[in-house]
């Protein structure tokens, strides 16, 4: 791993940074840049606040891909922005080329995110006379995403494994405002790799597709400070005029509360409609002052020029609606709203910077971090000169009164941010609006002491082995990948065959070269081979024989019926898998039978499809364990550790064939007694396994686990809190 902390190369930064400050000082000093440039000279391996380790950076692109791309806002509105960039299938993945492809563009990438609450709205710094103090905070908090400082709460000392990031998303209007310029020639300055983008050219860049009536105007609702700024207007006729358009009619309307008001910042308490309804008459009423009783033309484009502003589009389309009915304002609006979402043109730019600087993570690389980050800033406690309001916040005064170049001093630190620390109405606003963005933010609940233990597993889910009841669940419904816990389905189907006709264990397959030629992890019998249906069961379920599973299909599938024309549609079209389709379908067949309502199988061994295409879920898996250890034989074949099988060849002689279970929890004696193991690099480690204690019978489904030995601890914890929680007596446990 290349993410190191270097010390000897402070030398060379000083002295990168040294020539910095004097091209600096030859263009007459900035008062906000220039310190800060000598800041981070003086800690060049990021120890200090608002400092970064550089070393980084020296990294080749290659490398640099698998770091995440960091995001950042005054707040939780920048959220609009991740979930633009979460959803976004503007490209095709592969050739790069624009046109969606089914994949999401970033869907292989890790994002940090970093909400600046403590010194939020960002919008008022201007009115206060403290742009320079703004254009300060923008730099912390791009160098605290570059850096790999943070802490685990407030009153912690620093931690230092945060990952640093390959680009800045600046996910802020007034940020972009006032800052992108300062950072990009920072990033220069500091000659980092890094490109830095805004939400504001992305905006304008919205305005030039199809679909625009140019004969209307154009309205901007954004914050006081981005009003200020112009930068909406100007970039708006640049981005036209470089588009070959006329210069449209702009107007702006600058709310100073209503970003707070939709944050739940305490102290904005006027009622978020109507607050959206008094914005929304003065950016109408401004619009027609501005045309000084020349004739009416509309307003028909709406910029959301403020990341918060996109999660109440509902509230402000109404507020025009119901202006549209005042005889006096109706002619200066379009009967049909047009509103542009910087956050979706953002996701454009940001996969063509990616692309262009070489450096989007690649499928068969390691991403640098897991999960995707998020952190929020907060007043720091120990930190006693800052003021603090009655609600715990910075106090207004204080906050809006700070002076630039005091860089040694930390009067905010920045946290993890969870559900649990938003504010009522911010989580609110995301668990209903940005669904993708709300499912990997953590639930951050204060720690239950009877709650199920930390596992690294993805989902889970925990049944009564003797009932099949659903007891305990985590994402347990979420639709996933699922790898070789397939092969379990496909076993079932073929003693269920078994259960109408016994001689079908019998029966003897004959390996094709297909079926041999089957990737992935095998079961050693050649092309031409013949093993019999209950040899192949071993063969397909200890060392998980994908081959096993191509084969046993191959061998059902002329009896079976076929895929129907939802099945062929959802992948069972497949050619290659056409010989097996019959018996993938039985699978799905047998899938409906037994409840598992949100399961589709594309093949008979493993996960096949897209990667958008999930086969199944925890709670799924647990029903499927249960239906699997109610036969007889497949309960024994799933607890067995090793078995000799018999392999018939093609001149009749026999050879034996060692299968070893990859079920590791079978060898360790206590009460776990199968059933199967899954591993992709999509599915992560999965296990579905059964365990008794005493009379309790308990069936767990793991999936997305770290590691094998991780994937093992969860299920293990799991069965342990479950039997616990079942109040089996301690000596059992
Ligand atoms: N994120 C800011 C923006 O997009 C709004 C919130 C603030 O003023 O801090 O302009």
């Amino acid at each position: 791993m290349f993410i190191h902390r270097n010390r000897n190369l402070g030398a060379i930064v000083c002295g990168v940074l040294h020539l910095a400050l004097a091209v600096g000082s030859l263009s007459g000093e900035d008062a906000v840049t220039a310190p800060f440039d000598a800041h981070l000279v003086g800690s060049p391996e990021g120890s200090a606040a608002f400092t970064f380790d550089r070393s980084v950076y020296e990294a080749e692109a290659k490398e640099r891909a698998a770091l995440p791309i960091g995001v950042f806002d005054s707040g939780i509105g920048g959220l609009t922005v991740f979930e633009a960039l979460l959803t976004a299938d503007n490209f095709d993945n592969e050739t790069l080329k624009p046109g969606p492809d089914g994949k999401p563009d970033f869907e292989d990438e890790r994002f940090i995110y970093l909400g600046d609450q403590a010194n939020m709205p960002y919008g008022n710094y201007s009115k206060e006379g403290k742009t320079d103090y703004l254009r300060e905070l923008i730099l912390k908090d791009a160098t605290f995403l570059l850096g790999n400082r943070h802490r685990s709460e407030a009153g912690a000392d620093p931690r230092f494994d945060k990952p640093p990031v390959k680009a800045v998303v600046i996910a802020c209007n007034t940020a972009t405002a006032y800052g992108l310029d300062d950072l990009r020639a920072a990033v220069k300055r500091w000659n980092l790799p890094v490109p830095v983008i805004g939400v504001v050219e992305a905006g304008a860049r919205g305005l030039l597709g199809d679909g625009q009536d140019r004969d209307q105007a154009i309205g901007v609702l954004a914050t006081v400070g981005t009003c200020a700024s112009e930068v909406y207007p100007k970039t708006i006729q640049s981005t036209l005029g470089r588009g070959g358009h006329a210069p449209a009619i702009v107007t702006q309307h600058g709310s100073a509360d209503l970003a707070a008001i939709i944050e739940g910042e305490p102290g904005f308490d006027t009622p978020m409609a109507e607050q959206i309804e008094n914005d929304v008459r003065a950016l109408v009423e401004t619009h027609r002052e501005s045309r000084g009783g020349q004739s009416a033309i509309p307003l028909g484009t709406v910029m959301l020029g403020c990341t918060h502003f996109p999660l109440v589009l509902g509230e402000i389309e109404n507020a025009f609606a119901s202006l549209k009915t005042d005889p006096e304002l109706a002619p200066w609006i379009a009967d049909k709203r047009n509103y542009i979402d910087p956050a979706a043109w953002t996701a454009r730019q940001l996969f063509q910077e990616l692309a262009r600087n070489r450096i989007r993570v690649q499928a068969a690389q390691q991403p640098a971090t897991k999960h995707d980050a998020f952190y929020l800033s907060v007043p720091n406690p120990n930190f006693e000169e800052a003021v603090l309001s009655p609600e715990g916040g910075l106090d207004h005064a204080y906050k809006y009164g700070r002076e630039i170049g005091r860089l040694e001093v930390e009067d905010t630190v920045v946290i993890p941010m969870t559900r649990a620390a938003l504010t009522e109405s911010g989580r609110r606003l995301v668990r209903d609006n940005l669904p993708e963005s709300w499912s990997r933010l953590p639930a951050g609940e204060p720690e239950d002491l009877d709650g199920p233990p930390l596992v690294t597993a993805e989902a889970w889910a925990i049944a009564d082995g003797e009932t099949g009841e659903l007891l305990w669940e985590y994402r347990g419904q979420e639709p996933r990948k699922t790898a070789s816990i397939t092969k379990t389905m496909a076993a079932l189907v073929v003693l269920s065959l078994a259960e109408e006709d016994p001689a079908v264990l019998d029966e003897v397959v004959t390996f094709s070269e297909a079926a041999d030629k089957t990737g992935g992890s095998t079961s050693s019998v050649k092309a031409g081979e013949k093993v019999t249906v209950r040899e192949g069961l071993y063969g397909l379920l200890l060392p998980s024989g994908n081959d096993m599973g191509n084969a046993l299909a191959e061998h059902f599938s002329p009896r079976l019926d076929p895929p129907t024309e939802a099945m062929l549609a959802e992948g069972l079209d497949n050619p290659v898998h056409a010989r097996r389709a019959n018996f993938i379908a039985e699978m799905n067949r047998l899938a409906r039978k037994i409840g598992m309502e949100n399961t589709f199988y594309r093949l008979a061994y493993g996960d096949g499809g897209t990667p958008a295409q999930k086969t199944s879920t925890a709670a799924d898996l647990c029903r499927l364990g249960f239906h699997a250890l109610s036969n007889p034989l497949l309960r024994k074949i799933v607890g067995t550790r090793r078995h000799l099988g018999t392999i018939t060849l093609p001149d009749g002689s026999t050879r034996e064939q060692p299968w070893e279970n990859t079920n590791d929890l079978l060898g360790l004696d206590r009460g776990y007694d199968g059933i199967k193991t899954g591993f992709t690099r999509s599915a992560g480690r999965c296990l579905l396994a059964s365990g008794k204690r005493g009379d309790r019978h308990l069936i767990v489904a793991v999936l997305g686990s770290d590691s094998a030995k991780a994937r093992d601890t969860d299920a293990r914890n799991l069965f342990r809190w479950a039997w616990r929680r079942m109040t089996i007596p301690t000596s059992d446990r």
